[in-house]
């Protein structure tokens, strides 16, 4: 994936496969992987009819309006450092929108946000085995937990609204497209290509240095401060402040205490909900 000197090849997409229609690109890529897909393999599709999100949430994929893509990546790491994977996504994603002359800036662990509002989301799912008794990776894929379990495949899923003008209710406050926030019409191809590209320079980094080579990179670019943490209906409020070795946020509570973030929905101070 790294070669001498530094220099990365673009891996990201040497097999392309474009579907019209499919339930969910992951579900596309993991069967593909299943069959012994590359690392690098691509799966794009014109609409997803059961696109899903993280913590069981639907992903708004109407026909030819957005970029609905998944990754198969096949990294020699051990399964209880893949969630990071996410991180190093992110910044591959956050990259491509500034390319496109778009602010925005990451939100632990997979969103990216312009204006307070989502332009972008990934959804990291991983196919594992184990190699002893112990239990397997968390459910949902959290950060920590299956130390024993070698990866086969790790699917990154990533959609970017593109050229939605006008979202459904629900998403109306929530949610925009770069097509929304640059004004004018957006280059696909160019996209797709710059983000693939990002996507083999990040991981690359990462599956070499794991989450501390992409620390300062992705805090750069991340939005920190007043955070609200939702997770199994617990409220913590506090100040997220960074990421800790395994990829995990550090919010500092409004009782002092650190903690730990490794799941549930992080709420930014001033995000659009
Ligand atoms: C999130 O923000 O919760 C993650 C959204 C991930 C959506 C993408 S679209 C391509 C791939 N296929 C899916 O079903 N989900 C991901």
């Amino acid at each position: 994936m790294s070669y001498p000197g530094g220099a990365t090849t673009s891996w990201a997409g040497r097999r392309r496969i474009e579907l019209d229609s499919c339930a969910s690109t992951n579900d596309a890529a993991a069967g593909l992987a299943r069959d012994g897909a590359e690392h690098g393999t691509v799966v794009v599709a014109r609409e997803q009819t059961a696109g899903r999100g993280r913590l069981g949430r639907t992903w708004h994929s109407p026909a030819g309006e957005n970029l609905y893509l998944s990754l198969v990546v096949r990294p020699e790491v051990p399964a209880h450092a893949v969630p990071s994977i996410t991180l190093a996504a992110g910044l591959a994603v956050i990259d491509a929108v500034n390319s496109a002359g778009v602010a925005a800036s990451l939100k632990w662990p997979n969103d990216v946000l312009a204006r307070g509002r989502k332009l972008a989301g990934i959804l990291t799912e991983m196919s594992s085995r184990a190699t002893s008794s112990a239990p397997p990776p968390l459910a949902g894929g959290g950060l920590g937990g299956g130390r024993s379990h070698r990866v086969e495949h790790v699917i990154v899923g990533i959609g970017v609204n593109l050229d939605t003008q006008v979202f459904p209710d629900e998403l109306d406050r929530l949610a925009t497209s770069l097509a929304i926030e640059t004004g004018g019409p957006v280059d696909r191809a160019a996209f797709e290509a710059a983000l693939l590209a990002g996507l083999s320079a990040w991981i690359d980094r990462w599956a070499a240095g794991g989450v501390a080579a992409i620390a300062e990179a992705w805090m750069d670019r991340a939005r920190l401060g007043p955070v609200k943490v939702v997770d199994d209906g617990q409220v913590v409020e506090g100040e997220a402040v960074g990421l800790d070795g395994d990829g995990a946020l550090i919010v500092i509570g409004e009782d002092g205490a650190r903690r730990r973030v490794t799941a549930g929905d992080v709420v930014l101070a001033g995000e659009g909900r």
